[in-house]
């Protein structure tokens, strides 16, 4: 066998369709961009309809077909009539991926009801529904699956970020995004559904642009990191495309700290 057969058996995903939530940027995209460069038919969804386009274009030279659909996951009926349709123009789902998230700082004492609720919609309740809209097309057609939800290190552990970062419905969601994910696995390793999670550190994109447009927070936090620097979108994006494919087909109900060693 050469490398590119062990590669094609282990890592290819052609003939599958993906779809990733929150693929107009950061790590969605970079996920995105990879899942197609690897054979699958991608299905990007955000509610950043600019962002959107601009993420196709991109993949428009590869091999496999690029769909993308403007949706605010913060709307659980407009959720189901997208994967409805996607089901339709797609023939089923084999990968879903979870990325898309927001992430709204402040004191607990005085946090806004609506920004909590919001908060938990998108990151939460929006990430359920992909999943279960996700597993019932795969049970459907008997084909099993692989889920891949983004976490965070911030699910895993309250005290990594330090006492300046309140943060509560970010890690509560991310939290029961952890607990969900093992969940989820256990109730559908019958039907062939693997469900895995990631959990990044600090990663390049916007979300952390806060901290990184100040060139001294940056610097602090880089410290606590033993890798020593911030995590690449791609960096986070091929350990998805690894537990997508086949090399993990053993793998499920683990959460991946994907974070230079914060965790260790
Ligand atoms: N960047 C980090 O340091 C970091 C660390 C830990 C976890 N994460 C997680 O990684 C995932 C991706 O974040 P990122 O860093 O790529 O951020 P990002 O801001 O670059 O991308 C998030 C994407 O989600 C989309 N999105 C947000 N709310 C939406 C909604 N209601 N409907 C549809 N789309 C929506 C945004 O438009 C954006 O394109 C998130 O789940 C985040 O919590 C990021």
């Amino acid at each position: 066998m050469t490398i590119a057969d062990v590669l094609e058996s282990r890592l290819s995903l052609s003939g599958k369709t993906a779809v990733v939530t929150g693929a107009a940027s950061g790590i969605g995209l970079a996920t995105a961009k990879l899942l197609g460069q690897l054979g699958a038919q991608t299905v990007f969804l955000d509610r950043d309809a600019d962002g959107l386009s601009s993420a196709i274009s991109e993949c428009s030279n590869q091999t496999a077909p690029t769909l993308g659909f403007e949706i605010d996951l913060a709307d659980a009926k407009a959720i189901e009539q997208c994967f409805a349709r996607i089901v339709d123009q797609c023939g089923g789902i084999d990968i879903l991926v979870n990325s898309a998230a927001m992430n709204v700082a402040g004191a607990s004492v005085d946090y806004d009801l609506e920004t909590w609720q919001r908060v938990i919609d998108v990151n939460l309740t929006a990430l359920f529904l992909a999943c279960r809209l996700s597993a019932r097309s795969m049970i459907e057609r008997n084909v099993g699956g692989s889920i891949i939800n983004v976490a965070s290190v911030g699910g895993l552990s309250a005290g990594i970020t330090g006492r300046a970062n309140a943060n509560p419905s970010y890690r509560a969601t991310k939290g029961g995004v952890v607990n969900l994910t093992r969940a989820l696995a256990i109730e559908w390793a019958a039907q062939g559904i693997r469900v895995n999670a990631v959990a990044p550190g600090y990663v390049r994109t916007p979300m952390i642009n806060r901290l990184t447009s100040d060139p001294a927070r940056e610097a602090a936090t880089i410290e606590k990191i033993p890798l020593g620097r911030l995590t690449e979108p791609d960096e986070i994006g091929w350990v998805i495309a690894f537990l997508a494919g086949e090399g993990a087909s053993m793998v499920t109900g683990q959460i991946i700290p994907v974070d230079g060693g914060l965790m260790a």
